[in-house]
C-alpha cells in the first residue's frame, strides 16, 4: 500500500531555526514522517538567491540537517537530504521557468517584500524565480501534501498553477500538491513587534526565540516579549496581540487548549504565565539543542546519513524527469536509461 507522499523544504539561512519555523513547519515535520512517506530538504539552492559567504553556507547546511534531526526526524523513516545533491531539481527548475509567466512571477508577494530590502535593482534573478525551483522541489516528488507556514501559500499556488498548467499543455505528469498549514501555528509573531511575523530577516534578535538558544537567553526574551495593557491573560488578536501569541505558543508547546490556560492565569498577571512560558520552551528546546550538538561533533556520520537520503531522493527525482523529457520532446540519450 503506497503511502502518501509529503516533501518540505527549510532553508540553511541563520545559525538556529527559530520558534516559528519550529511550530510552524519542523514539528509538522516529525508528525507526518509517522504515517507518510515524506521527503524534506535542506534547500541550499534557495539560500544563494540572495548575497551569501560559501564558508557559512556549508555551515548552516550542516547545522540545519541536524537540527531537524535533533527535532525528531528520523532518517531511516524520512528521506532527508540537501536539495543541492540532487541535480534534477535544478533542471526542472529550469522546464518550469519556461511555463511560467512573467507577469505571474511579478506578483509573487515574497519577492516583493525581499527584494524592496535591498533596492528592487540590486536583487538577484535567482530570487525572482525563487518560487519555480520551490515547485519544482515539490512536484519531483509527486507530493500530495507541503507543510509549511501560511507565507507560503501563495508559492503553493503557483505550484499547482504549473502542474495544471503542464499537464494540460503535455499529459497527465504531475500530482497536484496541498498545503499542510496549521491556523493555530501558521504565523508566529515576533516577541518585540506582535503586528509583524517573527523572521530571521525582519525581526530584532529579541524578538525571536531560537531553537538552538541557551536556557538563559529563551528566559530573557520571552520575560522581555511585549504585552499589552491591562493584566489579564486572555486572548483577544484585536486588543491583545502580543498576549494572543503567547497564548498561542504556550498552547502548542504544551498541547493545552488555550480556554485552559486562560482560565488558571486568567488574573494572576503576566509575570507567573510568562515564566510557565519560558520552561515549557526550555523544555522542548534543551534536548534538541543537545541533540544536535551531538550530531554535529561527527559531521562525517551526518554527511553519510546526507548521502543515503540524496541516493533515495535522486531515485525518485531522476524518475520524474525522464517522464517531463519525455512528454516535452527532447530525444532520449542512448547511453541512459
Ligand atoms: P524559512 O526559514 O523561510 O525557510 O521557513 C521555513 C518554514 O518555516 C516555512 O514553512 C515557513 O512557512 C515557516 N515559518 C517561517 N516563519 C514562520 C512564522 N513566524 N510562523 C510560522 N511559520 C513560519
Ligand atoms: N520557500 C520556503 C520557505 O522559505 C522553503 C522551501 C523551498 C520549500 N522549497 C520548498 C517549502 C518546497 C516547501 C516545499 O520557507
Amino acid at each position: 500500500m503506497n503511502r502518501p507522499r509529503v516533501l518540505s523544504g527549510i532553508q540553511p539561512t541563520a545559525d538556529s531555526f527559530h520558534l516559528g519555523n519550529y511550530l510552524g513547519a519542523v514539528r509538522q515535520w516529525v508528525a507526518l514522517q509517522e504515517e507518510h512517506d515524506a521527503f524534506y530538504c535542506v534547500v541550499d539552492l534557495h539560500a544563494i538567491t540572495v548575497p551569501h559567504d560559501p564558508d557559512t553556507l556549508r555551515r548552516r547546511s550542516r547545522i540545519a540537517a541536524a537540527q531537524l534531526i535533533g527535532a525528531g526526524l528520523e532518517p531511516e523513516r524520512c528521506t532527508l537530504f540537501l536539495q543541492s545533491h540532487v541535480p534534477e531539481h535544478a533542471e526542472l527548475a529550469w522546464v518550469l521557468s519556461c511555463l511560467t509567466g512573467f507577469g505571474e512571477a511579478s506578483r509573487m508577494t515574497q519577492f516583493k517584500d525581499k527584494s524592496a530590502k535591498g533596492g528592487s535593482e540590486q536583487a538577484s534573478v535567482g530570487l525572482f524565480t525563487y518560487p519555480i525551483l520551490q515547485a519544482a522541489d515539490i512536484l519531483l516528488y509527486e507530493a500530495d501534501q507541503v507543510p509549511v507556514g501560511e507565507d507560503q501559500r501563495q508559492h503553493l499556488e503557483l505550484t499547482r498553477d504549473l502542474a495544471q498548467r503542464f499537464n494540460h499543455r503535455f499529459g497527465g505528469t504531475f500530482v497536484l500538491p496541498a498545503p499542510y498549514i496549521l491556523p493555530s501555528v501558521a504565523r508566529i509573531a515576533d516577541l518585540q513587534d506582535p503586528a509583524i511575523k517573527m523572521s530571521k530577516s525582519a525581526s530584532s534578535p529579541q524578538g525571536i526565540v531560537d531553537v538552538l538558544d541557551d536556557p538563559a537567553q529563551i528566559r530573557r526574551k520571552i520575560a522581555r516579549a511585549v504585552t499589552d495593557a491591562g493584566r489579564d491573560v486572555r486572548a483577544d488578536e484585536e486588543n491583545k496581540p502580543g498576549i494572543t501569541n503567547l497564548l498561542r505558543i504556550y498552547s502548542a508547546l504544551t498541547g493545552e487548549p488555550i480556554a485552559a490556560i486562560e482560565a488558571r492565569y486568567g488574573s494572576t498577571g503576566y509575570g507567573q504565565f510568562k515564566k510557565d512560558l519560558a520552561e515549557a520552551a526550555v523544555a522542548t528546546f534543551t534536548p534538541i539543542r543537545e541533540r544536535t550538538e551531538a550530531i554535529l561533533a561527527d559531521t562525517e556520520s551526518l554527511d553519510k546519513t546526507l548521502a543515503d537520503g540524496a541516493a533515495r531522493a535522486g531515485r525518485v527525482a531522476r524518475e520524474t524527469m525522464a517522464t517531463v523529457r519525455e512528454k516535452i520532446g527532447f530525444v532520449p540519450r542512448l547511453d541512459r536509461p
